[in-house]
């Protein structure tokens, strides 16, 4: 039997090349190896985004982006965290598990209370519940489908570890196996996306290409790329400019070598290696853009997708409730 790979993705913004090379190509090379389960953390998502109409449109493009990008309903389950009620009764039973120790010492959590505490301001000011207990729900989405592996970013490890922990609890309290104990995968060797500025790309440096940016914006954003004060004459490194790094990730190893010759020759300038870059992002980025519109197209469709990814999650929760019930004398 396959081992069971599990991914939560939080619908809090559009999705970009960040992302695309950061997180979705390596969870679907994943998805063949594994029994995949990929779900849309919409509760997760609720803890920072407070307006309907922008939280549902989010939900929406997050989940027609990674169909786009290549994830087979057929073979991955498919679903909306909120589809799932289950997982909201596992993370009652949990807290029941979870101290409160445990939570106060949350990367996230801790650095809210530091920067309130740098400002001389209430500790917990602007912390809701849903942030300090956020490890829970995340523990829940997890054991709730009997994960194996978890591939997530090495920021979210420490959740992985916690979602451990209360796992163990569990188990231990009970003297059984109720719960599956889950390990992360942290993709150690995906490749930094260098943003607009040549930081790495990020929704919250504002330096993004978002993945499915019509055609006209697609240019005008790469046109937009900061570069040095270089000469159209003067030879340049490849390595260190951002546009050859971009480059990389959209060109065959033929098209890098042609690429960097003519960085080191001199003669060409900024305008010119930007045309390059347009060129091979959009080759890529076009049969996916088109896959996405069609999809956005027909939302009825989306949700029918979704709710049969939702079913099939149902059954395999249920099983993971009961025998939790069982062990814990609520059945
Ligand atoms: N916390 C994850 C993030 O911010 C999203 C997430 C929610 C998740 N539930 C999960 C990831 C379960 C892996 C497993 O990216």
């Amino acid at each position: 039997m396959k081992k069971i790979a599990l991914t939560g993705i939080k619908p809090t913004g559009i999705l970009h090349i960040g992302n695309y090379f950061g997180a979705i190509k390596p969870a679907l090379a994943l998805s063949a190896d594994y029994d995949a389960r990929y779900f849309i953390a919409d509760y997760h998502a609720l803890n920072t985004v407070k307006d309907a109409k922008e939280l549902s449109g989010l939900i929406r493009q997050v989940a027609a982006g990674w169909l786009a990008a290549g994830l087979d309903p057929e073979r991955v389950i498919f679903y909306r965290q909120s589809a799932i009620p289950e997982t909201f009764e596992l993370s009652t039973a949990l807290m029941a598990f979870t101290g409160k120790g445990l939570m106060n010492r949350a990367h996230a959590y801790k650095a809210a209370v530091q920067a309130n505490t740098g400002k001389a301001d209430d500790p917990d000011a602007g912390v809701n519940m849903g942030l300090f207990t956020y490890p829970v729900l995340m523990a829940a989405d997890i054991i709730l489908f009997d994960s194996d592996v978890v591939p997530v970013g090495k920021d979210q490890v420490q959740h992985v570890e916690m979602a451990q922990d209360i796992a163990q609890a569990v188990n231990f309290n009970y003297k059984a196996e109720v719960l599956k104990v889950p390990q992360a995968a942290v993709q150690e060797s995906v490749a930094v996306v260098p943003g607009l500025d040549g930081r790495k790309m990020s929704k919250s440096y504002g330096n993004t290409i978002p993945l499915f940016a019509p055609e006209k914006d697609l240019r005008k954003l790469i046109m937009r790329i900061v570069t040095n004060s270089q000469g159209v004459e003067e030879p340049k490194d490849p390595e260190t400019s951002q546009i050859f790094l971009l480059y990389k990730l959209f060109a065959t190893a033929d098209e890098q070598a042609a690429l960097a010759a003519r960085y080191r020759e001199g003669g060409m300038g900024w305008g010119v290696a930007k045309e390059e870059l347009f060129r091979v992002v959009n080759r890529e980025l076009t049969p996916l853009r088109e896959k996405f519109n069609a999809i956005m197209a027909d939302p009825k469709a989306l949700d029918e997708t979704l709710a049969q990814g939702a079913e099939k999650a149902r059954r395999i929760a249920g099983q993971t409730i009961s025998r939790l019930r069982k062990a814990a004398g609520i059945d």
